[in-house]
C-alpha cells in the first residue's frame, strides 16, 4: 500500500538519509559483494537509498521498483545522470516482474511489513535472486510501527503481521540463508541472507 502523509514526510527526510546510510555501512561490513553484479531494490521511495547502494556497492546496474508514481517520479529527478546503471519500475514487490535466478543482490530498506502477503515477497526476492546471491535487509516489527503512537500516525497491514521468528521462518521458506552477522531486537532486523544454491 502507498505510505500515507506523515511517513511520506518521513521517507523523504534527512533523518531517513542519515538512517539509510548507517544500514548501508552495516551491511557492507557484513557481507562482501563482487562490483559489477544486478541489484534490486525494492520499494525504492524517493530514490536516496538507490543512489546510496550505487556508491557502496558499484553495481552494474540496480533495478529499483515501487507502486507510487509520486515516488518514483522523485527517484528518477534524484537518480536522473545515473540513467545508465537505474533501472525504475512501477511495481509491486509481491509480483516482481523480473526472471527467476536473475539478480545478484536486493536491497530492503523497510518495505516487507508494508506487504499484505510478506511472506510472498519473501519468495519473491528468493526466485529473482541468484544461487548464492544476498538480500540484504533493514526491517520493522509491531512494536515499532504499530505501537499506540505510530498507529494514529502511520499505516500499514494488520493482519498476518510478522515479528523475528516468523520473518527468519520466511527466509528460510523463500530459500535465503541467515548471516550468523544480523542483528535482531524486538523491533526489527539488519541483515543479509543468502540465497542456497
Ligand atoms: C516507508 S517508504 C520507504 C521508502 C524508502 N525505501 C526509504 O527507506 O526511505 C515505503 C515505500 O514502499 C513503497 N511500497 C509500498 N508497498 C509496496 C509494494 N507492494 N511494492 C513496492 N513498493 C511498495 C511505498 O510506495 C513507499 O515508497
Amino acid at each position: 500500500m502507498n505510505v500515507n502523509w506523515p511517513e511520506r514526510l518521513w521517507c523523504n527526510s534527512f533523518l531517513r538519509r542519515v538512517a539509510q546510510r548507517r544500514e548501508v555501512s552495516v551491511w557492507r561490513n557484513m557481507h562482501s559483494i563482487k562490483p559489477g553484479g544486478d541489484f534490486l531494490e525494492i520499494g525504492c521511495g524517493n530514490g536516496a537509498g538507490a543512489r546510496m547502494v550505487l556508491r557502496a556497492f558499484r553495481p552494474k546496474r540496480i533495478v529499483a521498483l515501487d507502486t507510487d508514481p509520486a515516488m518514483l517520479r522523485r527517484a528518477a529527478k534524484r537518480l536522473n545522470g545515473e540513467s545508465a546503471r537505474i533501472v525504475l519500475l512501477q511495481a509491486d514487490a509481491q509480483y516482481i516482474p523480473l526472471p527467476d535466478a536473475s539478480m545478484d543482490a536486493a536491497v530492503n530498506f523497510g518495505i516487507v511489513h508494508h506487504l499484505e502477503d510478506w511472506a510472498l515477497g519473501l519468495r519473491e526476492l528468493g526466485r529473482v535472486l541468484r544461487p548464492g546471491g544476498v538480500f540484504l535487509f533493514e526491517e520493522i516489527f509491531p512494536p515499532l510501527y504499530a505501537n499506540a503512537l505510530m498507529k494514529r500516525l502511520v499505516a500499514h497491514p494488520t493482519e498476518n503481521r510478522f515479528h523475528g521468528p516468523e520473518f527468519k521462518a520466511g527466509l528460510a521458506e523463500a530459500g535465503l540463508r541467515l548471516s550468523e552477522r544480523s542483528k535482531e531486537s524486538r523491533f526489527g532486523m539488519v541483515g543479509a541472507a543468502i540465497k542456497e544454491s
